[in-house]
């Protein structure tokens, strides 16, 4: 961090603000709320044109085969593209993918009737359908609420796989409403509605599927299965002159959601030699970002240097990093290039391809011909065909796809097309954090509370360390030194980190980011109670409402009941801004609660759920005679099933009803926004 020359300092920013600005334009139209609305605005008017143009086009080009999909951070994606990559290579289907924000219901009633699609949908939020999906599942619920008995799809077939988490209460929801409303309207659906469930078993559900699909399809469309040969779906030009300024000059994006805010300060929140989280505070005053308490924070993740370095040298890449290169999608209907180009292999592989993510069996499989020798091919497809052997070598051991192949080999795969490359590891993902200051109180400044992911595999041999944190960890550690906690930081290949304008090495860190609204609102009436549970980093929003019902407070608004229930494991180790509720009773009086929940503390574990029935009394009277609102945040896996079925049998209780009765008041509190979750 010594000597940084300040020409390039500026020149990396503008090229990570260009990359990362590409990257928000094309995948944006999917993640970020306002992006995706500011991109549809100025569509509208084409909107119609264009979707006639995408079915006329599908039919033009000779497409038999589409596969559409709805997908927030990828997945859905990654399947659908595996998808047509299978229907092409190994049924010799002619097909095409699409981004369902690109069309509407008009476009299945445009399609040839031979034409076979499938649909690939994430589901949510409350059952929702992902931001990319939202036009186009509105307008075939409401077709299919209007034209009922028209049955105008009826010519149409398809197959679908909806991707959910059953820890949500609307597993699925999406594909199932989809899938029953194409159904209403006279389609077929061929073979079984697939489902992935997340919570651990996504990938296998999705290979089963798979299998008895192409099994129904081909029966269906009378296919015939060919020797799989591999087709490159990119053309990887590598340039012989590199100019710098090529790199530059996509600077003219217009989609500006993500911007670089400087780390004003960032610090540790825990008291622990081997757990960190981070309170940091970001600038953005003067970058346009607004934020409202409760929005989310994306982040863009870099890759650390140990896991490029490894990257490149398993896949033979090393000499080549800086090499420029140009992309072109050889089918645009079936792939496009994401990112800006020219560009170089190490630009790729540091902030483009998300090259620490599980490994996946489908990704193993369609290495195995490039392998570098016989014998770690047959290694490839043994583990790959085996749930079993895949999950004991590589999942349990949080394997990456070169951490995987290392194991295997200890030969370079130097002979796997990058364009294979490209297809099959998916996209950088930004990663969300739920904002943890008030945008009354600071609205040119905003905080997250980011817990540093670091997970011992269970044999005690490896830490996975998760991405996004242990980057801005180590971002930490060059801002404060001292506040790490004696928790071993990777490297990040970024060593111009800084707007060093004044040359001396002290300007501010930055990093990319975006505001990405949310729902998850405090009520309009201040005056109206609210009961908070929201244990770990659960809490981070619940600061910003807290501090901003302590500003009103001070304004002279009467403010309600607000109650905090957290939890953390003991009172001296994790217990998140201690200090900060002292401050907060010392306002807002009577009407600040904060009841706490220390699971390591006593003989029996003691989470928030028990604290919340042991107050049943009181937190019932509130939601039944006071009309509180209740606000839910942090773990979805667990947390927020119990607190909602604990909430259920509050309110059952106070009103004397059945349970059922107490879940069905839950539900309509639901509907009406007075019981809004932010989990993840
Ligand atoms: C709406 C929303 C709000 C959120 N708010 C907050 C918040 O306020 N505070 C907060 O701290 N977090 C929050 N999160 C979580 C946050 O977005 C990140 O998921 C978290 O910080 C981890 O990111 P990471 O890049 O460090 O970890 P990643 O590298 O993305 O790893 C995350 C997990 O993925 C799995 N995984 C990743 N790679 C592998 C592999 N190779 N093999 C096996 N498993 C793997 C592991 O289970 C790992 O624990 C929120 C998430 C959402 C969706
Ligand atoms: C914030 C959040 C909310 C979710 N809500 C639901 C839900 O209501 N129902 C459900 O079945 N799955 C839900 N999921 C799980 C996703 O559908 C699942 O992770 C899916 O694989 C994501 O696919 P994608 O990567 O294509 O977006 C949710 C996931 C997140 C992160
Ligand atoms: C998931 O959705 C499919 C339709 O897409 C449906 O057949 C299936 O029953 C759903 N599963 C659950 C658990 O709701
Ligand atoms: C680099 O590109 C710029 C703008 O595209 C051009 O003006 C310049 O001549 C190029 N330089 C070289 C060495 O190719
Ligand atoms: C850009 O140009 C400078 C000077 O001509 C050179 O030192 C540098 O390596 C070039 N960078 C890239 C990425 O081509
Ligand atoms: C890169 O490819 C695109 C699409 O084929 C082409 O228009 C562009 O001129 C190429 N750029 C360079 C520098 O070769
Ligand atoms: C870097 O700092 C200088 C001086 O403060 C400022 O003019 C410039 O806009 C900053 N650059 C970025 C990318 O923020
Ligand atoms: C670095 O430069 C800035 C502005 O020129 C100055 O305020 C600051 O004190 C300098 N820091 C060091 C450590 O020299
Ligand atoms: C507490 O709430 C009540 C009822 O809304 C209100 O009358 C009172 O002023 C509040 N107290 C403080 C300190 O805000």
């Amino acid at each position: 961090m010594a000597n940084l020359d300040p020409i390039d300092a500026i020149a990396y920013i503008v090229l990570l603000v260009v990359s990362f600005i590409y990257l928000i334009r094309l995948t944006f139209v999917s993640s970020g709320k306002s992006a995706y609305d500011s991109l549809r605005a100025d569509q509208t008017s084409t909107t119609n044109d264009k979707v006639h143009g995408f079915a006329e086009s599908v039919r033009s080009s000779g497409k038999n085969f589409v596969v559409v999909y709805g997908s927030q951070t990828g997945t859905a994606e990654g399947f659908a593209n595996a998808l047509s990559k299978e229907g092409s290579q190994r049924f010799g289907l002619k097909t095409a993918v699409v981004d369902l924000s690109e069309v509407d219901v008009s476009f299945l009633r445009n399609l040839p009737e031979d034409i076979f699609v499938i649909f690939v949908m994430a589901t949510y939020g409350e059952g929702e359908p992902t931001d990319n999906a939202i036009a186009f599942h509105q307008s075939v619920i409401e077709l299919a609420e209007s034209a009922f008995h028209d049955k105008p799809l009826q010519a149409f077939r398809y197959a679908c796989f909806g991707l959910g988490n059953r820890a949500y209460e609307q597993f699925n929801a999406t594909m199932r409403g989809m899938d029953k409303a194409l159904q209403n309207l006279g389609a077929k659906r061929v073979g079984e509605a697939g489902e992935g469930d997340d919570g651990g078993s996504i990938e296998d559900d999705f290979m089963t599927w798979k299998e008895s699909m192409w099994t129904d399809v081909s029966l269906a469309l009378s296919l015939h299965e060919t020797e799989m040969v591999y087709q490159p779906l990119f053309i990887v030009e590598e340039l012989a002159s590199s100019n710098n300024t090529s790199l530059l000059v996509e600077g003219k994006i217009t989609a500006q959601s993500t911007n670089l805010i400087p780390i004003v300060e960032s610090r540790e929140l825990f008291n622990s030699r081997h757990r960190s989280c981070l309170h940091m505070e970001f600038d953005i005053d003067g970058t346009g970002m607004t934020y409202e308490t409760g929005d989310h924070l994306a982040i863009w993740p870099v890759n650390s240097r140990l896991e490029s370095d490894r990257f490149v040298s398993v896949f033979g890449l090393k000499n080549k990093l800086d090499i420029c290169i140009n992309i072109t999608a050889i089918d645009p209907t079936t792939s496009r290039v994401p990112f800006p180009c020219p560009t170089t292999y190490e630009a790729l592989v540091c902030s483009y391809m998300e090259i620490c993510a599980p490994v996946s069996r489908q990704l193993i499989l369609s290495l195995a011909p490039f392998a570098p020798d016989d014998d770690s091919r047959a290694a490839a497809i043994a583990v790959g065909n085996s749930r079993q052997a895949f999950n004991t070598r590589f999942t349990n051991n949080y394997y990456n796809i070169a951490q995987a192949l290392q194991s295997l080999t200890p030969l370079p795969w130097d002979n796997v097309p990058f364009s294979l490359l490209l297809e099959s590891i998916p996209k950088l993902q930004p990663r969300y954090y739920s904002i943890s200051s008030s945008s009354l109180v600071q609205p040119k400044q905003l905080s997250v509370t980011c817990v540093v992911e670091s997970v011992i595999t269970s044999d005690g041999a490896a830490v996975f360390k998760g991405l996004n944190t242990n980057y801005l960890l180590w971002l930490t550690s060059k801002i404060r030194p001292a506040s790490i906690n004696g928790i071993d930081l990777l490297e990040y290949p970024i060593t111009k980190i800084r707007n060093n304008t004044d040359g001396n090495g002290t300007g501010p860190i930055y990093v990319p980011a975006y505001v990405r609204h949310s729902k998850f609102r405090l009520p309009k009436t201040t005056k109206r109670p609210i009961i908070m549970v929201g244990p770990g980093t659960g809490v981070a929003p619940f600061r910003a409402f807290i501090q901003e019902r302590d500003a009103q407070a001070k304004a002279g608004l009467p403010v309600g009941r607000t109650i905090l229930f957290y939890g953390c494991r003991t009172p001296d180790e994790d217990f998140l801004y201690r200090h900060e509720w002292m401050e907060m009773t010392a306002h807002l009086g009577d009407n600040f609660t904060l009841v706490t929940a220390f699971s390591r503390e006593g003989k029996e574990k003691t989470y928030v759920q028990h604290r919340l029935l042991e107050n049943a009394d009181i937190i019932g009277d509130l939601i039944v005679n006071e009309k509180a609102n209740i606000y839910v945040c942090g773990d979805a896996t667990h947390m927020a099933r119990e607190v909602g079925s604990t909430f259920a049998q509050i309110i059952a209780a106070k009103r004397r009803v059945r349970l059922e009765e107490g879940k069905y008041a839950l539900k309509a509190m639901k509907s009406r926004g007075a019981y809004q979750e932010d989990i993840w």
